[in-house]
């Protein structure tokens, strides 16, 4: 779209698993890069399911980040070691998530206000120097200065680039991002930093890559949930759309095994974002079935009016 910038699908949790990343590079593409959203140890382990979202096998020909959220640093030694052991040769470090029971204890932005945890933290980076680090942050936790805890970090440890979400952990995703600190975290960041926070067009994008010119590219996250077709104009049409949904569906029902009312569950919430402009009949048909076979007549009268 601009050359030399990047774009990045964003990770957003429960939707942007391996099945829709696979589904949205095959129809419709313009991402250089596939984040994955955070996996994370409880109780001692990895979690099955994130580690089966990042695994290279259902993964197929996608360039994929896989993103690790931790507070302790043998936590994220452990995660670290297991995406190693997959093959991957760069790592997202979540220090932007927002959920205040998490934050509290200090994952994600609530590491933003702990200087020194973040510290050892990210110690561990140095056992694994071949790896590409990204930090993925937020202004801060509660303080729109608190991204600058980071910046002694990054001399240190070896990290590659900076996502930044110009939003505060307590403003969750509420509010607007505060687009207007852009200028001075570029100019603080002693590497590229991509920028995010409510970018919903390619006009915005270009804009936006204008107007910063250092800025390295742009993370996006919802808007290419509700429009797929977002970065790839020419895709917009219902054929694209019915393929992309068909494909989710297909790989749904065979991963899925806590049958149809789950599957209806994980298609019905999809709807939620997807596509809000589509047909109003057809979308609450789609959201109220109460079987697949219901739920299959309404996506086809939405697609083949
Ligand atoms: C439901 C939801 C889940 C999210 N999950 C993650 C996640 O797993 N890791 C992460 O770094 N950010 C996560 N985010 C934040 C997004 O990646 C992104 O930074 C944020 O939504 C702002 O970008 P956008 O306005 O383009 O969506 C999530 C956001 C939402 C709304």
């Amino acid at each position: 779209m601009i050359e030399n910038k990047v774009i990045l699908s964003a990770p957003i949790q429960g939707w942007t698993d391996h099945v829709w990343r696979t589904a949205h590079a095959q129809v419709f593409g313009g991402v250089d890069a596939y984040y994955a959203p955070f996996m994370r140890v409880e109780h001692g382990t990895i979690r099955r399911r994130d580690l089966r979202d990042i695994q290279p096998e259902n993964n197929p020909d996608i360039h994929v980040v896989p993103q690790v959220l931790a507070c302790k640093a043998s936590d994220m030694e452990q995660m670290l070691q297991a995406v190693a052991d997959m093959g991957y040769d760069e790592v997202d470090i979540n220090l932007g998530c927002p959920h205040p029971p998490v934050a509290r204890k200090g994952y994600g932005a609530g590491m933003l206000a702990r200087p020194d945890d973040l510290l050892q933290l990210t110690e561990v980076l140095s056992h694994y120097p071949t790896v590409r680090f990204s930090l993925k942050l937020r202004l801060g936790w509660d303080d729109a200065s608190q991204w600058r805890n980071v910046l002694p970090l990054l001399a240190n440890a070896h990290i590659d680039h900076v996502v930044m979400h110009y939003r505060l952990g307590v403003q969750q995703y509420k509010g607007e991002a505060m687009l207007e600190c852009i200028d001075e975290t570029l100019e603080a960041i002693g590497c590229p930093v991509i920028l995010n926070g409510d970018i919903d067009s390619p006009e915005q994008i270009k804009a936006l890559l204008t107007r910063h010119p250092r800025a390295a590219g742009v993370m996006v996250g919802r808007a290419l949930v509700a429009a797929p077709a977002l970065l790839c104009p020419e895709c917009a049409t219902m054929a694209h759309y019915s393929d992309f949904h068909d494909r989710l569906y297909e790989q749904y029902r065979q991963e899925l095994t806590g049958g149809d009312h789950q599957i209806l569950n994980k298609m019905q919430s999809l709807w939620e974002r997807m596509l809000p402009d589509a047909a109003p009949r057809a979308r609450k048909a789609i959201r109220k079935a109460t079987s697949l076979a219901r739920y299959e007549q309404a996506v086809a009268q939405l697609f083949n009016p």
